[in-house]
């Protein structure tokens, strides 16, 4: 099995670029099954995930082109051959769930395997199906399904108990061609809801509110195809920003979006990390020393981002003092505090609280990444660290990282990807 080796590495410079969101592409390809007609979407990382989708694109009728030489898809589903996300798709990816709205849209019926728990928790899709049965489907459930049906979807007033993506996501893709007007209440605010709403928009919908509480659809008859370049991966742009504060570096990470990374950049300069914005991007410069350590609580967009309290957790091990860790988004989202506590970390866990002692002098150790931010959290961990990491199970990192290890040896990390390592 492929592993990474990491050894301490010299503080980290130069400069990264920050490639299309995952967390964006996902549901923008999603909702290229709204239409027959062939949509062009740009700037999409190489992933894993990516890859996934695109099978399960193909796999429901769309002709599906991947040009990743040019960070390109030409997606086109003129005709729907299947309405099935069949288990083998939905396990190995949550967010093939996201092909229910679209194709109880486009086909009026969507058999979706219930997607599993996963490391991070149980996370059901109870509000998914909230939202699509009050848009007029009966959904049943059959062995492991989910069968959602529809003879034409009407506009709803939806409130989503709680402000998820996913849901969020699902039923706006869903509301775009239904009869009527559709608001979403307590919708989730991420910038990937906006990104998708905007390629959306650009295919004749007709949404306003999206990256606020509130989004308010009108249905219309059809969406044409279109053209749209995916924004920058938030998510990666802080796994860089920790990257050089936790190696006490200083980088310019080129193409971030400051507004995306707010949260991470206050909770850094709490430390004493020096963060920048530059026409080209963030700089962050942790060089001053004496770093100091500070609180974490993750919150649903704009609160700090769930999908980077695990790399924060790895530099609040390396800054004196202890800091407070509450999770509010995940019931179990912890699984990286087992592996960094291995190689010398100090982290005790109550509940949905975690107590990060500082000053560590972390060790490398024989670590495997439970899911995809937990292996990047370890990533970062190892760069710190006296002697070799070894980390196993990369698969999860791989999956929503592009490039990855050649990015990190850019900016001076000692980090190589073995076969069998
Ligand atoms: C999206 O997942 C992201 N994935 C996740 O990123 C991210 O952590 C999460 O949003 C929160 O920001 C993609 O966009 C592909 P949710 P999603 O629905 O949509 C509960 C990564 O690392 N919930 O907002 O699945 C759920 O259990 C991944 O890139 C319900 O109870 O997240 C969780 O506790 C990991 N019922 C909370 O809401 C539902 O019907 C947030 O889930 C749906 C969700």
């Amino acid at each position: 099995m492929a592993k990474y080796i990491i050894r301490q590495s010299p503080a980290l410079t130069g400069d990264v670029s920050i490639s299309g969101s995952k967390n964006a592409v996902l549901p923008i390809m999603a909702a290229a099954l709204l239409t027959d007609e062939a949509c062009e979407i740009t700037d999409v990382p190489a992933l894993r995930d990516v890859d996934v989708m695109c099978g399960l694109l193909r796999g429901i009728g769309a002709r599906v082109n991947e040009r990743y030489g040019e960070k390109t898809l030409e997606i086109a589903a003129e005709k729907i051959a299947s309405e099935e996300a069949p288990n083998e798709l939905v396990k190995k990816m949550r967010a093939s769930v996201l092909v229910m709205g679209p194709l109880l849209a486009r086909a009026g019926r969507a058999r979706v395997a219930l997607p599993g728990g996963c490391a991070i928790g149980t996370r059901p899709i109870d509000l998914h199906l909230k939202g699509l049965r009050a848009l007029g489907a009966r959904i049943e459930s059959e062995n492991g399904y989910v069968v959602a049906v529809a003879d034409g979807l009407r506009g709803a007033n939806i409130y989503l108990d709680s402000p998820s993506v996913g849901a969020t996501e699902n039923i706006a893709m869903a509301a775009v061609l239904a009869k009527g007007t559709t608001v979403i209440e307590n919708a989730a605010e991420e910038p990937e809801i906006v990104d998708m709403v905007n390629f959306l928009n650009k295919m004749g919908a007709r949404i306003k509110g999206a990256g606020t509480d509130t989004i308010k659809i009108e249905g219309v008859e059809r969406l044409c195809g279109a053209k749209h370049a995916v924004i920058p991966d938030r998510i990666e742009t802080g796994t860089f920003m920790l990257a050089a504060a936790i190696t006490r570096g200083s980088a310019l990470i080129r193409n971030a979006v400051p507004d995306h990374v707010k949260p991470v950049t206050a909770k850094l300069r709490e430390c004493g990390v020096d963060v920048r914005v530059s026409d080209d991007g963030l700089i962050v410069d942790a060089r001053r020393g004496a770093l100091t350590s500070t609180d974490i609580k993750t919150l649903p967009y704009p609160g700090f981002p769930t999908d980077i309290q695990s790399q924060f957790m790895a530099f609040l091990t390396t800054v004196r003092g202890s800091g407070v860790v509450i999770e509010n988004v995940f019931e179990n989202r912890y699984m990286h505090v087992n592996e960094l506590n291995r190689m010398g970390a100090n982290i005790k866990i109550e509940g949905r609280v975690a107590i990060v002692e500082g000053d560590c002098r972390l060790r490398g150790a024989e670590v495997f990444a439970t899911d995809l931010r937990a292996g990047a959290a370890l990533v970062l961990a190892g760069l710190y660290a006296s002697g070799t990491t070894r980390i196993s199970e990369i698969h999860h990192i791989e999956r929503g990282y592009e490039s990855f290890v050649e990015k990190l040896r850019g900016m001076g990390a000692d980090i190589v990807r073995m076969e069998d390592g």
